[in-house]
Order: structure tokens, then C-alpha cells, then sequence
């Protein structure tokens, strides 16, 4: 079908279709209106012209009927384009809450990706064809921008926050990645490719390799290095507030507002820990920024959403209270290869 439309990607995300029939109406309309106008000008400049020296037209005095049909047509399909739009935009930027997680780490000039299970990518995305995937992006230096053209998905990736987008492939095959920000004197190399595969290759290519641990495991490990867990403790009331089931709940500050626990709140209470103290904690923390990098942040977050509700309540409160940490890592892991 896309084969006779020339300069027009592949199209292999489930995204894809409903992205070109937006661009082809986008288009249509406006070549329709141009030729509509242009035509009308030559038409109009022949059928009216002065055919003799003193040839004096009418005066015009407006027509009520004629200005609010070049309102109210132009205003219906502007409406057309912007609720078509915005709900294309909400399905591509709301990722699923289904979705398997992948983090993307950018900087001058390549691409990072580590999967849930440990496995780390550079330039290179393996991905399972007919499953919901989210990306969760930074950058280490500058503003790259994560574009795939066959899926149709570009998002910019920024240092200092996290930008997400999802997609799902609908066929196996290799797809281009591009760096879509200017970034600096290699941007132009700055791409990649990714793999869609069946299912079962997916599963074959990620027990194959050296295994690292799981990235909620390398976390947890990065959680007691730095000495996290001295005051973030899951037994008893630290000097910390207790992490878990944390993620995506409401938190209350000090001063009385709540936020929403997500992955920028907990990056930035990692980062900048004063930004935000939740309500009842003193300002102890210390800072973290400088002392890990993007990807370690990564670990510690997926990490922290892995000590989410999954954890039994009927966990005894004794020192071992670490282990059902761990093993909710792995239940995780698990989910995700359903
Ligand atoms: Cu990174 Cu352009």
C-alpha cells in the first residue's frame, strides 16, 4: 500500500498509519486550498480584466454572507486538525501502563539503552514484534532528539529530565534510528538501528550474552554502595522517608502540597534532594548530583519502582526485610516476560 506513495517510510508501529493519514489530510487541505486560490486568482485576473482604458468596476460594500463563510470554513477545519492532532499526540506521548520498559541514555554521539533484565545496548534496540515498549530518555550532555521514522516516533531527549514515548512494531525487520537534534559536530553519526524480532528470537537474544543482573538488582546494590539504606530503610522508620511502594503515589511536602512520585520526582529528590522534602523529614539528605551518572540514576530509579506494591505486607519487619526487596526485582522480571 505505502509502496506507491513515493519518499514515504515504511510504516511497522501500530502508530504509523494513523501519522500518515493525519499528514495526507494535513497536505490534501493545503494543496487543495492553494490550488482553490491560485486558480481563482487567474480566473478572476482574466474574467475581470479592464477591457477598456476607462472601464470603471463597481465599488464592493461587503458581503455579511461572504466573510463568515471564510470564517467559519477555515475554523471548522482547523477544529478538524487540532482535535484529530491532539488525540494523535495523547496516544503516542501517554505511554501504556502495560509497557515494557526500556531506558535510553544519550550523549554526544551515541545512543545507550539498557533493558529491565540488565542487557545494555549502544547504537542497537532489540525489541519483540506486537509488544507495547517505553522508552524513558536523558541525556547526558546535550538535546538529542530519539527518531525512528518507520514507527514514527520522535521525541527529544533532555539533560536534566526524563521524556518518554512508547511504540509497538507490527513486523520484524531493522529500522533506522536518527539523532534528530543538531548536537554538535557528529550529530550526523548519531544513529542506529532496531531490531524488531518474533517473541522467541527476542527471548533467545536476551538470555544470550554475559548477564550483568537485572538493572532493579544493579540498583539495589547501587542503593546500599551509597548508603542509601542507611536512612531509607525498609524495616523501621528511618531517618529517611521509606521508599516503599513509593512510585506513582501521591507524596505530601513540606508546606502542604502533594506531587505525584514519578520518575522525575525521584530523580530530582536524588539529585537536589531540598527541591521537594516531604512532609515530617528534616533536610539531611545530601546531594548525589556529580557522584553518579545518568544510567546509575537509572538503576537506582528502576530499582525503587521495584520495591512498588508487589511487596507482600505480611513481610516480617527483621534485617532479612531486604531480601523481599530483591525478590520483587525479580517478579518484575517476570511480568515482563509474559
Ligand atoms: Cu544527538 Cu544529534
Amino acid at each position: 500500500m505505502e509502496k506507491w506513495i513515493p519518499f514515504i517510510p515504511e510504516r511497522a508501529s501500530t502508530v504509523a498509519g494513523r501519522v500518515d493519514a493525519l499528514y495526507f489530510f494535513l497536505v490534501g487541505v493545503s494543496v487543495f486550498f492553494a490550488l482553490l486560490i491560485a486558480g481563482l486568482e487567474l480566473y478572476f485576473a482574466i474574467r475581470y480584466r479592464r477591457r477598456s482604458p476607462g472601464e470603471m468596476p463597481a465599488p464592493v460594500h461587503g458581503s455579511m454572507k461572504l466573510e463568515m463563510l471564510w470564517v467559519v470554513i477555515p475554523f471548522l477545519i482547523s477544529m478538524v486538525m487540532f482535535a484529530w492532532g491532539s488525540s494523535l499526540y495523547f496516544t503516542i506521548y501517554r505511554p501504556p501502563k502495560d509497557a515494557l520498559d526500556i531506558y535510553v541514555v544519550g550523549k554526544q554521539w551515541m545512543w545507550k539503552l539498557q533493558h529491565l533484565d540488565g542487557k545494555r545496548e549502544i547504537n542497537e534496540l532489540h525489541v519483540p514484534v506486537g509488544r507495547k515498549i517505553k522508552l524513558t530518555m536523558t541525556s547526558e550532555d546535550v538535546i538529542h532528539s530519539f527518531f525512528v521514522p518507520a514507527f514514527r516516533i520522535k521525541a527529544d531527549v533532555l539533560p536534566g529530565r526524563y521524556t518518554s514515548v512508547w511504540f509497538e512494531a507490527t513486523k520484524p525487520g531493522r529500522y533506522h534510528l536518527f539523532c534528530a537534534e543538531y548536537c554538535g559536530t557528529s550529530h550526523s553519526g548519531m544513529g542506529g538501528w532496531v531490531t524488531v524480532m518474533e517473541p522467541a528470537d527476542y527471548e533467545g537474544w536476551l538470555s544470550g550474552g554475559r548477564a550483568e543482573g537485572s538493572l532493579a538488582s544493579t540498583g539495589e546494590k547501587l542503593f546500599q554502595d551509597l548508603a542509601c539504606v542507611s536512612c531509607h530503610r525498609s524495616d523501621i522508620q528511618g531517618r529517611g522517608p521509606a521508599l516503599k511502594g513509593l512510585f506513582n503515589r501521591p507524596v505530601r511536602l513540606e508546606g502542604g502540597q502533594t506531587v505525584i512520585a514519578d520518575e522525575g520526582y525521584i530523580r530530582e529528590s536524588i539529585l537536589n534532594p531540598r527541591a521537594k522534602l516531604v512532609a515530617g523529614f528534616p533536610p539531611i539528605m545530601p546531594t548525589f548530583q556529580g557522584q553518579i551518572t545518568e544510567e546509575q540514576l537509572l538503576q537506582l530509579l528502576t530499582y525503587i519502582k521495584s520495591i512498588g506494591p508487589e511487596e507482600t505486607p505480611a513481610a516480617p519487619p527483621s534485617p532479612e526485610a531486604q531480601a523481599p526487596s530483591g525478590g520483587a526485582g525479580v517478579t518484575r522480571k517476570e511480568n515482563v516476560k509474559q
